[in-house]
């Protein structure tokens, strides 16, 4: 059986019913299972990782899809589950990793692959860039104002499909030859924020105004609008400064392991131009 924790994430939305029209068994986890809507074909399992009995949520676990959001956990997370008789641990990291980069998201994301590679089980890290699925942030501008702000410098960025990175998590959790693998998954083009927004409008079938603002004024409307945190809005930034220099770079993985060209933006776009268009009446 395969535990998917972060089942109800981005990248475990779709991981859970690739996994099982796979044909495997998947336990899915989430800390609130009346809330989540999880594929009914899995054993849903509700638990908080910072409270649960550990050896207890791993008992019967073949395999484990690694995510979690306190990182400092990760450590323990992956030794209990080597404890409790877990034999591949496949771990979501970040493609900062591979580049160096410093911020704490990133150190935490590298002190959690040395734990995962430390604590027994076979092993396998998943490093992706940004997601397609970051630009839902956009959703609530477009649809009130018709608009993107985007903050000023926001790079070029190959961002991956979620579907493609839960993909390469199947083969990982489901086929043999990626034990010890690192992987770093990223789309197959890099398009400036402008072209995304570019595309997007093609997908919504209407304009939609592009507007670059400074950093403070990104910071304001992330608190304001969004109510992020300080501590997260000061995270995401320490992120970017440091992501900037990289988010363009392509790697060949994703088509080389799946052995078709990764999803691209345009799809991403014509998939979710519905959520996008309803609310704007221009
Ligand atoms: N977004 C990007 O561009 C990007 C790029 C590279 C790497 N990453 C990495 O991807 C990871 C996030 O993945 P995601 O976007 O798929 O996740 P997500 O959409 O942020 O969802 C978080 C998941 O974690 C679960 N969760 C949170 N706290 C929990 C707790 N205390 N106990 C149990 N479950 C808990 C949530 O489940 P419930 O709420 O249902 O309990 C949910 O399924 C992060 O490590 C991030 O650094 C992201």
């Amino acid at each position: 059986m395969i535990f998917v924790l972060g089942a109800t994430g981005k990248v475990g939305r779709a991981l859970v019913p690739a996994l099982l029209d796979a044909g495997a068994a998947v336990r899915a986890l989430t800390r609130d299972p009346a809330k989540a809507r999880i594929d009914p074909r899995a054993d849903v399992v509700g638990a908080d990782l910072e409270t649960a009995d550990l050896p207890a949520l791993f008992d019967g676990a073949d395999r484990v899809f690694l995510l979690t959001q306190g990182f400092r956990h990760e450590g323990a997370i992956a030794r209990a589950a080597a404890r409790a008789g877990v034999t591949h641990l496949v771990k979501l990291s970040t493609s900062g990793v591979h580049f160096g980069q410093t911020d704490p998201i990133t150190r935490a994301h590298a002190e959690a692959e040395q734990a995962v590679r430390e604590a027994g089980p076979a092993w396998t890290i998943l490093r992706p860039g940004a997601f397609m699925d970051n630009r839902f942030a956009w959703l609530r501008t477009i649809r009130e104002e018709n608009t993107v702000y985007v903050p000023e410098g926001d790079p070029a960025s190959a961002l991956v499909h979620v579907r493609d990175i839960a993909a390469v998590a199947t083969l990982a959790l489901t086929t043999s030859g990626h034990e010890g693998a690192t992987y770093e998954l990223t789309g197959g083009e890099a398009l400036t924020t402008e072209q995304q927004v570019a595309v997007l409008s093609d997908a919504i079938g209407r304009p939609i105004e592009y507007v670059e603002e400074p950093e403070t004024a990104a910071r304001e409307r992330m608190t304001r609008m969004y109510g992020w945190p300080v501590e997260a809005v000061d995270g995401f930034f320490a992120l970017k400064r440091e992501s900037a220099a990289h988010e363009h770079v392509v790697f060949d993985t994703v088509a080389r392991l799946l052995g078709k060209p990764p999803r691209t933006f345009p799809d991403w776009a014509r998939e979710n131009a519905a959520a996008f268009t309803y609310h704007y009446r221009g």
